[in-house]
């Protein structure tokens, strides 16, 4: 685990995005960055929930983190009378926060299978143990993701991204910052241009924040820009996180993905995205059937800014409606490689085939 070196105040001090101690889950809070540090103590499965909700908690990987210590609260949360009940219905609301990332489904199916047939005080064991263990997985594997894929980015590569699928984002190392935060440590020069992923800037806010941290040289481009970079020959590479990976190499990550890789294809760039087997849906047979959450119009008509103080200024006429799919669909067919913690993979319907039996064969 890298625990990112943060700045708070004039201290430095080292970090994971989040943690279960005792029934509390802490984490940091990603609304605020970079303008504030601020650490929430979630003491119920509710508030946790509502914390995956709104955004306080983001990003596939770390989500599925916060889920599992969110299902073990529930569990912890039960009385004798209530069990199993109450605790099936707390799984429910945590399920019902985000539809799209694959990881919040995945970590509620593990605490779900960890418990089954236990009575009341071996379930709670059971949950908390099984959390904590799949928060442990998400950082080993983005620290295999970031081992794999380094071996993609030779010195002096100039690397483009889109949102934030870092450190933050899968609650240690990352998923598409991870090859490059590896990189680093190999003493290879890169330079990252961070879209900054319009509505809700996880580009320009927690991407660069991340980078900024980790002392490597970047620069926040409007979402617009990427093509006139592509085209000047400027970018050699493109990694992207995922929020749910199809059974036949489709990929759902943030909105805006679809047209990097269209881009990048039609400039010859390799366009790879990076993430664990738990971000992979087997079940899915194509893009088509992941669910795109829509979220709230308000996010597209303002911005979250800073000076003096935190500002939410609206940018369009009051008449306006607005619309806003979080994430968007990328076809197999455009990119070239999926990083995974048990190395690249091509997205091929074949391939993911053989992984889903070794998701299995892992678990055992
Ligand atoms: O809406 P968000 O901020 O949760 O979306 C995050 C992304 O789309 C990331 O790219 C994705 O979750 C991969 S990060 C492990």
């Amino acid at each position: 685990m890298i625990e990112l070196l943060v700045k708070v105040g004039n201290k430095r001090r080292w970090f994971t995005a989040s943690w279960l101690k005792g029934s509390t889950v802490y984490a940091i809070d990603q609304r605020l960055l970079p303008f504030r540090f601020k650490i929430v103590a979630l003491k119920t499965h509710y508030e946790t929930a509502e914390a995956i909700k709104n955004m306080t908690i983001r990003g596939a990987g770390s989500i599925g983190a916060v889920a599992a210590f969110a299902c073990a609260q529930a569990v912890l949360e039960c009385k004798s009378s209530e069990w199993p009940k109450k605790a099936l219905l707390g799984f429910e609301r945590i399920a019902n926060t985000r539809p799209t990332a694959r990881d919040l489904f995945f970590a509620i199916e593990r605490i779900k299978q960890s418990i089954a047939n236990k009575k009341l005080g071996e379930a709670k064991k059971a949950a908390l143990k099984e959390a904590k263990k799949i928060s442990k997985e998400y950082q080993e594997n983005g620290k295999l993701i970031g081992m794999f894929g380094a071996k993609l980015i030779k010195d002096g590569c100039k690397i483009l991204t889109h949102c934030n699928a870092g450190w933050l984002a899968l609650h240690d190392w990352g998923s598409a910052l991870a090859p490059i935060y590896f990189a680093k440590r190999l003493h290879k020069k890169v330079f990252v241009f961070v879209d900054e992923t319009r509505p809700r800037l996880q580009g320009a806010k927690l991407t660069a924040w991340e980078l900024a941290n980790e002392n490597i040289e970047h620069a926040i481009i409007a979402d617009n820009s990427a093509g006139f970079y592509m085209q000047k020959s400027e970018v050699d590479l493109c990694i992207v996180g995922a929020d749910r990976i199809a059974s036949n190499g489709d990929v759902a990550n943030k909105i805006g993905t679809y047209e990097k890789a269209v881009l990048a294809k039609e400039n010859g760039i390799p366009f790879y995205v990076a993430a664990p087997l738990s971000t992979f849906d087997f079940k899915c047979k194509s893009g088509k059937h992941i669910p795109i959450e829509e979220r709230a119009e308000e996010e597209v008509l303002f911005v979250l800014g800073y000076e003096k103080d935190l500002r939410k200024v609206r940018i369009a006429p009051k008449k306006s409606k607005a619309k806003n799919p979080a994430f968007d669909v990328t076809p197999a067919k455009y990119i070239k490689g999926i990083i995974t913690e048990h190395g690249i993979i091509k997205p091929k319907r074949s391939t993911i085939k053989k992984l889903a039996k070794k998701s299995k064969k892992v678990r055992k």
